[in-house]
């Protein structure tokens, strides 16, 4: 890198980190840009992005600080963290500065915004949340016409309160957007709106597009998270959102298989921009919104392309590997799972046992998400996954008296329902192997624990053999 770049980087730190990351920009001719289909290595290959500008442009407001605390929105969303942040660039950032960049600010990047930040010391314990699972600290309150009260706040860290709980969650990417039907883990910044004949349609409730979420979000997150003593100008919003919008990111190599396009294959970003998506695309119960068709419960078919080759004992190891890729696939798509207990299925419709796989909750086509808002709780957040370093919340129904303990009411935050506590919604699967750890609360540090968290949870009694097909397929996505 030149003497020049070196110094135009170090005006902006947090790119500083992510181009000294592997596998990065380091041949780009200028800082002011990444090239299309840059990459970031992580555990099982490397994944791209490629954005409908032509370029990543590292002078968006995106890139920029814009409130009081000098963060920017790729503090927590970092191109070469699979735009979010994880447990070891975390780390990183935190030896570099001794945690001072602006990534560790108490107001929500220490486990509680009273800690005592006064020395290194003192910054790795405050900031131990975001330094393990590169967890944010999201404070949010019970809301005054709840049906539940707060009866307890176990806090390890001695902060929450009814006022401000807080809930230890990971900053989802901000890429591939185009497939979102609602946005943060509890639908918090997804807006109804009034009946009108331009509103996106739900099956009972009228929600506002999502380009809409996404510009109050982009102003939420400047004055929360940066800290911003003003509102961000239109202009701000348009350029941010637009921006994020026109990003598309996706495993491209992984370290079995290699390259992810062979073949017919359509793994990497390109492919992905291609991929059609609208509000209620598939939807599990009511069917497609738009064209009425059926469910299908086949969503992933990516490595179609690749199930004509019979492996046998002779073959390569590519093969092999790309084989065991396309099993998972099918794993994903076909294999039963017994859905029980899970509030926003179970209780919603009134169903005991609804037979599923892994499509009935991941039900947008080639991306994974829910092509509805569908907030459903899977037991992430229930008192018996509790582990030390989280705080735990004692909720109690003001009509019934009955008590629910929960690390995050998720869903029931925003809406005050007591059904709603626990419930999250489902991610964007693309890319996930650049993003550990996963879950909203970052309890699963790897792709193998979430595979075992749904063998375990669903008894769905995998091999281990399916187990390492339905890892080697998340991780090519
Ligand atoms: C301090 C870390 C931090 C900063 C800075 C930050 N975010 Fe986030 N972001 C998060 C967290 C944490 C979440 C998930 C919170 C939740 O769902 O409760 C999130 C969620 C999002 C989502 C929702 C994605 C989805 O799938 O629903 C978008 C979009 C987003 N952020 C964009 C931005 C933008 C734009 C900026 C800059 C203006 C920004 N963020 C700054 C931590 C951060
Ligand atoms: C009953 C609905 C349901 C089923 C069935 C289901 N999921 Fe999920 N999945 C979810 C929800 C909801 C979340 C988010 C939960 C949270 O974080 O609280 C999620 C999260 C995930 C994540 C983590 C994403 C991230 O960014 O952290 C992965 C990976 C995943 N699911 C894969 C699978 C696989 C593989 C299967 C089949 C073995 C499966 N899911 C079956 C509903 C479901």
């Amino acid at each position: 890198m030149s003497s020049k770049k070196i110094i135009k980087l170090q005006a902006i730190p947090a790119l500083l980190m992510m181009l000294a990351a592997p596998a990065s920009a380091a041949d780009s001719s200028s800082v002011d840009r990444l090239p299309n289909m840059f990459g970031a290595v992580n555990s099982h290959g490397k994944d791209a992005t490629y954005s409908t500008a032509g370029f990543i442009d590292l002078n968006n407001p995106f890139f920029k600080s814009l409130g009081e605390n000098g963060r920017s929105c790729a503090s927590c969303h970092a191109p070469t963290q699979g735009w979010t942040i994880s447990p070891k660039g975390v780390q990183e950032v935190f030896e570099k500065t001794q945690g001072l960049d602006p990534l560790f600010r108490l107001v929500d990047g220490a486990n509680s915004p009273i800690a005592d930040v006064s020395t290194a010391e003192q910054r790795r314990n405050a900031y131990s949340m975001l330094l393990n699972k590169a967890n944010i600290r999201v404070g949010i309150g019970i809301p005054a016409d709840a049906e539940f009260e707060l009866i307890e706040a176990d806090d390890p860290y001695g902060f929450a309160s009814e006022i401000e709980l807080s809930l230890f969650r990971r900053p989802m990417p901000t890429t591939n957007l185009k497939f979102l039907s609602t946005v943060m883990w509890d639908g918090r910044e997804t807006t109804l709106i009034p009946d009108s004949s331009d509103c996106i349609r739900g099956t009972s409730t009228c929600f506002s597009p999502v380009s809409f979420d996404l510009s109050t979000q982009a102003n939420h997150a400047t004055l929360g998270h940066a800290e911003a003593l003003r509102e961000l100008t239109d202009d701000e919003r348009k350029a941010i959102v637009s921006f994020e919008s026109g990003l598309f990111t996706a495993q491209i190599q992984h370290n079995d298989a290699g390259n992810l396009t062979a073949m017919g294959a359509r793994g990497g970003p390109e492919a992905l921009l291609k991929q059609d998506y609208y509000f209620g695309i598939n939807d599990t119960l009511a069917g497609d919104y738009l064209t009425g068709a059926a469910f299908n419960p086949k969503i992933m078919s990516l490595y179609d392309s690749w199930s004509s080759f019979k492996p046998n004992k002779s073959s390569d190891s590519v093969t092999n590997a790309r084989a065991a890729i396309v099993r998972g696939q099918a794993l994903f798509n076909t294999k039963p799972i017994q859905i029980s207990g899970v509030k926003g299925i179970n209780d919603d419709f009134n169903i005991d046992v609804l037979p599923g796989t892994c499509t009935t909750c991941h039900n947008t086509p080639n991306s994974g998400n829910h092509s509805t808002p569908m907030p459903l709780d899977i037991g992430i957040a229930d008192a018996s996954r509790r582990t030390p370093d989280m705080p735990l919340y004692t909720l109690r129904n003001k009509t019934t008296g009955e008590t629910i303990q929960t690390t995050d009411p998720g869903r029931a935050l925003i809406t005050g329902k007591w059904r709603d506590i626990g419930r999250f919604k489902g991610a964007i699967l693309r890319s996930v192997a650049s993003r550990p750890p996963y879950f909203h609360d970052g309890s699963a540090p790897d792709l193998p624990a979430v595979v075992e968290f749904y063998n375990t949870r669903f008894n769905i009694g995998l091999t281990d053999d399916e187990k390492a097909d339905l890892v080697a397929f998340l991780a090519a996505l």
